[in-house]
């Protein structure tokens, strides 16, 4: 049966194509409403709007499904690996040994920074916050790396995406190195991605470091996690910074932008902060009561998300991966610990909670996995944005490549006054 919609306002009525997708709601196309009815939609947090076509990444928000190009995350993160991921969300399928080897190669090539970009960071004050710095030194990638920001040529493109998944996280290291006053650490390309994150952030020169195996493949599942998660603020930012035709690095330094704010990835370091503000067991009741109280602006961080609604399945994941390195750090009951513990068990029976579907979130464990291997709080969210580059390139990639592609220019319902003239000042 073909679908159809029709929306009658006033005394004229238009017919809505419907469009349905590979999995997910139907989609009414809206744009003609403007033109034929004289009226604009209203939908403040795109809470009822597809702002685009992709085939990226899909999520069942009451099923708890996330699916990059149509393969579960759970199946990825048991069987896969981040860079591996990379591949699959930039081309659209998974690829073959020789493939993987070429752009394992490839991206390992591209991890060192131009040299001139350690005095960029000298110009930051040394307790500025890591994602204050990355924005500013991601954005400034445009004026080292000119010759891949002509978005016009698929080459640059290409090269632009394998430059920012392989620069970040000497990037984000970096930011962490300057802030703590130690010497930056130089990438070893015969490490893997995440043992080289790890490199990076925690070596000095002064002693040999052995990255541990468990906590490398738990940072590999971390990146792997927040590899990609649809049409969310960020890569939303990153899409419409990019429709303008604004170059890759500064687009992406618009998503790490948004990313940082508390109810998108800053979550991370706000839980973990919440979780030892907390302190005890016993204070946990004072704070689900702030949490439920409509004038307290107070939220329990790491709890509640706008597509799922039954659970998400990152934070499944996320758990089984806290728990084995809690086991490999010998980390039992430390206090930020038994609150984390507790809290999840209370919010899961608490009525409040149940009723608003507000599940822990992939947030709630990912810190707890970042403390316990030594990062501080600050390093959470980059460690979030690295990891959502590939998510953020390979959006804008494939919006870029539709020939389709219009700027993004929302409408608004004007509140402000109607028109008034101009008085002179004498007369106010
Ligand atoms: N604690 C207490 N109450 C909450 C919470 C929370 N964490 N989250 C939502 N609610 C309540 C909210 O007060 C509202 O109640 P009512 O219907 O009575 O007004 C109801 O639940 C719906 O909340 P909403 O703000 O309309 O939902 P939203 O879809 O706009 O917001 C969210 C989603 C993730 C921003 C929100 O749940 C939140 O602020 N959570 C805490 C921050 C957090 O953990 N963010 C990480 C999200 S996952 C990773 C990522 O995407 O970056």
């Amino acid at each position: 049966m073909t679908k159809s919609a029709s929306l009658t306002f006033g005394d004229k009525t238009v017919d809505l194509p419907v469009r349905s997708p590979t999995a997910g709601p139907d989609v009414l196309d809206i744009r003609k409403l403007y033109g034929e009815l004289d009226v604009f939609t209203y939908d403040p947090g795109f809470t009822s709007t597809a702002s685009c076509d992709s085939a990226i990444t899909f999520i069942d928000g009451d099923k708890g499904e996330l699916l990059h190009r149509g393969y579960p995350i759970e199946q990825l993160a048991e069987q896969s690996c981040f860079l591996e991921v990379c591949y699959l969300l930039l081309y659209g399928d998974l690829p073959s040994k020789a493939q993987m080897e070429e752009f394992r190669t490839t991206v390992t090539r591209h991890t060192m920074v131009h040299e001139q970009m350690h005095n960029f960071f000298r110009g930051f004050r040394r307790d500025a916050h890591p994602m204050a710095t990355m924005v500013g030194v991601v954005g400034a990638m445009s004026a080292f790396y000119h010759d891949s920001t002509d978005i016009t040529d698929p080459h640059q493109r290409e090269v632009a995406s394998f430059r920012l998944i392989a620069k970040l996280p000497t990037i984000a290291a970096m930011a962490y190195k300057y802030a703590i006053g130690q010497p930056f650490v130089y990438p070893r390309n015969d490490l893997d991605y995440a043992s080289n994150f790890l490199h990076m952030c925690f070596s000095v020169p002064a002693e040999p470091y052995e990255v541990n195996p468990i906590l490398a493949k738990a940072m590999d599942r971390i990146m792997l996690l927040h590899a990609d998660h649809e049409q969310n603020a960020s890569t939303s930012t990153v899409r419409l910074a990019g429709s303008s035709g604004a170059n890759p690095f500064a687009c992406i330094a618009a998503g790490i932008a948004c990313l940082w704010g508390p109810a998108h990835g800053g979550a991370n370091q706000a839980c973990l902060e919440m979780l030892r503000e907390i302190g005890s067991v016993d204070r946990i009741p004072e704070f689900i009561e702030r949490a439920k109280d409509k004038n307290d602006p107070f939220r329990l961080m790491g709890f509640g998300h706008r597509v799922y609604k039954n659970f998400d399945p990152r934070a499944k994941v996320m758990k089984e991966s806290a728990d084995e390195v809690l086991e490999l750090m010998g980390i039992h009951n430390n206090p930020t610990l038994q609150v984390a513990k507790e809290l999840e068990r209370i919010a899961l029976e608490d009525e409040y909670f149940i009723s608003k579907k507000l599940y822990p979130n992939v947030d709630f464990y990912s810190g707890i996995i970042l403390d316990a291997m030594g990062f501080p709080t600050a390093m959470f969210t980059p460690i979030f944005a690295l990891s959502r580059t590939v998510g953020w390139i390979s959006q804008w990639k494939e919006m870029i490549s539709d020939p389709s592609l219009k700027i993004g220019r929302p409408r608004q319902l004007y509140t402000g006054p109607a028109r008034r003239d101009y008085t002179d000042l004498e007369t106010r």
